[in-house]
């Protein structure tokens, strides 16, 4: 018998049919008020559960008593309770690597258009008001050789660090629990403590997975640590930056600018004081947001949903002590 798994978002069809072949599957684009009944009465019956961009509360959960493994489309996973799950019995996958060197990129678009100013003077040409040669006025900063620090240095911290240093000439500090012996050998990376990166950097890059202890890490009194001329950029996720002291900061004029994929709130309301801001450069979200790593996340996701389910968590699980729970739950399914 196949197992019962509930898809909550829309996939590319070569992976929607690896799902269908693998499984007895429901499908939804996504969970909305409108059809929030229908995905509880099809996770009534579900052992896997496949989707992104969605909060998976405890209404959701509750639901599905079945519920052994959850595949999210993403390298987050900030939109579950990790301990909720594990003490449920039910396993988390992720898709870690696939898109390491696409957001690394996302968050180097940010440090080039903020540094020179490239958003904001494109939209200057577009009004057609490109009259004569650019003017002091509108001067940028340098990048290479700039100092960039990186607060969090995995994966995707050390693709950037290798574009600043090998690409830009950029010595690099970071911020770090654990040292990460291939930056610092590599790419001479020297870390350093919160508080000496802000003072130092001159491209402070917000790379952290979104924890309790990482919320609101960066308010006003850490942005008045930074270089008046620094620039603040951040690819990971908005609630680690307090944002209302943020744009209090950059209206008071304390740091150059900042560079921003990921907001408190998503999608930034039209009605955000960061759009009136023309030193902010606002992405919607896009660090991974390219045809090819879209794709390869979603297979990743296809992928870890099939071992997962097959009882394979060797590989991308958040959590593989949930297993242990999964007698304690009952929430066993012997399938595939
Ligand atoms: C991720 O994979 O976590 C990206 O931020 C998309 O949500």
């Amino acid at each position: 018998m196949k197992p019962n798994v509930v898809l909550y978002k829309t996939i590319p069809a070569d992976q929607l049919a690896r799902l269908q072949a693998a499984f007895n599957l429901t499908r939804f684009d996504s969970i909305t008020d409108a059809n929030r009944q229908e995905v509880i009465a099809a996770l009534r019956h579900a052992q896997g559960l496949i989707g992104a961009s969605h909060p998976i509360g405890n209404e959701l959960l509750d639901a599905a008593p079945g519920l052994r493994a959850i595949s999210t489309i993403s390298v987050g996973y900030d939109q579950f309770s990790v301990p909720e799950l594990t003490r449920r019995g039910i396993t988390l996958m992720h898709t870690p690597g696939v898109l390491t060197e696409t957001t690394a990129d996302t968050i180097f678009t940010l440090i080039l258009t903020s540094a020179r100013r490239a958003v904001e003077l494109a939209e200057l040409v577009k009004r057609g008001e490109w009259r004569r040669s650019i003017g002091e006025e509108y001067y940028g900063t340098d990048v290479n050789g700039k100092t960039i620090g990186i607060l969090g240095m995995g994966r995707i911290g050390y693709a950037v660090a290798k574009r600043a240093h090998l690409g830009f000439g950029m010595p690099v500090m970071y911020y770090n629990d654990k040292v990460n012996e291939q930056a610092e050998s590599l790419l001479h990376a020297r870390r350093a403590t919160l508080d000496q990166v802000l003072a130092e950097a001159d491209f402070v890059c917000v790379v952290l997975p979104l924890l309790p202890e990482t919320e609101k890490l960066i308010g006003y009194a850490e942005i008045s640590k930074m270089k008046p001329g620094a620039i603040l950029i951040n690819g990971s996720r908005g609630k680690i930056i307090n944002e209302p002291e943020l744009i209090r900061a950059l209206q008071d004029g304390v740091i150059r600018g900042a560079g921003l994929d990921v907001f408190e709130q998503e999608p930034l309301p039209a009605t955000s004081p960061l759009l009136a801001l023309p030193n902010v450069v606002a992405l919607p979200h896009i660090g991974s947001a390219t045809h090819e790593t879209r794709h390869a996340m979603v297979a990743c996701a296809v992928d870890n949903l099939i071992a997962a389910l097959a009882g394979d968590v060797t590989q991308n699980c958040v959590n593989p002590g949930a297993l242990r729970n999964v007698a304690a739950t009952g929430n066993e399914f012997k399938g595939m």
